[in-house]
């Protein structure tokens, strides 16, 4: 694809829902960390105006889920001075060109949303409004800063064609071919879809009944060797060549995890634990584990101590975000006609 004549901005967001997983980190967050650097700006959000669209945790909840979040995404090594880090809700630009978006997607686009009826499930009559249209206000967040790169796991990989769409539509319809960039997923590396420890077919998620099924940023280190050490596999040996992993979901998993937390290749993985019975691989990934995650769960309780500071970064956050969507709020809305007299 042509490169537009956007500079490169990274922009990703996560719901504050509650836990951290593995899956979340290795797929998102520690990629988000990776892309932080002097050469661009990377702006991260806590998606907490997506979070009520399947239910609300309550108003304390909330705001407590958004903060852990906050010290989860800093104790994983995002610095508030190099990432602008913010909650949605305190920039009102996000819903404002999500509305515009609600008016350029279309209702079939939408309808073809996998997440949406995995969500929404069987009863889709009584989701909310707000989870169908979650893909608009998605978009919004990306455009509104006119951000180009969007690191996320696998399952946002619709959400991200959708907003390109999104992207292109507006720039031909309202004949203004360049407003928008026609953004870039970037789904990168072994990790982009982690998946349940209990079921290799299925993806590993914060809100799967079982606990067993998923490493929580907070799990200790007893809890991660247990996960682990309880994690389904198969009676055979770990193979001998990465080809050797096929039709071996459970198996893949634990190799491409353990890759991706030793910043390894699953092939090198392979190499040195090719031949090796579970019994011996799966102590050897909870050290690994432990050793790059384990002492997220302290560095967050201890910024959880100071709520004041972590609403104080957030506010600043979003008035930088907001410096940035403002104009570009304005620019959609006079490129539309809404009439803006003051
Ligand atoms: P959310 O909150 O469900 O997940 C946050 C990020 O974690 C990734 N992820 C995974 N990656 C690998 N393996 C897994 N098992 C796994 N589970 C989750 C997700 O792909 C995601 O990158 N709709 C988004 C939030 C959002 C957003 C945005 C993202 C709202 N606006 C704008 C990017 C840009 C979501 O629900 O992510």
């Amino acid at each position: 694809m042509a490169e537009t004549a956007h500079t490169k901005r990274v922009f990703s967001g996560v719901q504050p829902t509650g836990n951290l997983t593995l899956g979340n980190y290795l797929g998102a967050v520690k990629r988000f960390v990776e892309m932080q650097s002097a050469d661009y700006q990377t702006i991260y959000c806590m998606v907490d105006l997506h979070a009520v669209t399947a239910s609300w945790p309550g108003s304390e909840e909330l705001r407590d889920n958004t903060r852990e979040l906050a010290a989860a995404f800093i104790a994983c090594g995002l610095d508030p001075s190099q990432s602008i880090l913010f909650n949605q809700s305190q920039v009102p630009a996000h819903t404002q060109l999500g509305w515009v978006f609600n008016c350029v997607a279309r209702m079939g686009w939408m309808r073809r949303m996998t997440q949406f009826k995995d969500k929404a499930g069987k009863n889709s009559e009584e989701a909310s409004v707000g989870l169908f249209t979650y893909p608009a206000l998605m978009a919004s967040d990306i455009l509104i800063y006119h951000a180009t790169h969007v690191p996320v796991g696998e399952d946002q990989r619709q959400h991200l064609e959708l907003t390109r769409d999104i992207a292109i539509k507006f720039n031909n319809d309202f004949g203004e071919p360049d407003f928008f960039p026609v953004p870039e997923p970037i789904i990168e590396g072994v990790a982009t879809k982690v998946m349940s420890l209990r079921d290799g077919s299925k993806k590993m998620s914060k809100s799967d009944p079982s606990d067993m099924s998923r490493i929580n940023l907070t799990d200790d280190a007893d809890t991660i060797a247990k996960k682990f050490r309880k994690a389904k596999t198969d009676p055979e040996p770990l193979p001998e060549t990465l080809e050797g992993l096929e039709g071996r979901p459970e198996a893949e998993n634990l190799v491409n995890i353990y890759a991706a937390l030793a910043d390894m290749t699953p092939a090198a993985v392979i190499a040195e634990f090719g031949g090796q019975q579970f019994g011996q691989f799966k102590p050897a990934l909870a050290d690994v584990a432990v050793e790059k995650v384990g002492g997220i769960a302290a560095r967050m309780s201890e910024l959880m101590a100071d709520k004041a500071e972590i609403d104080r970064i957030l506010g600043k956050g979003a008035d930088r975000a907001a410096e940035i969507a403002e104009p570009i709020l304005d620019r959609t809305y006079e490129i539309m006609g809404f009439l803006q007299s003051r």
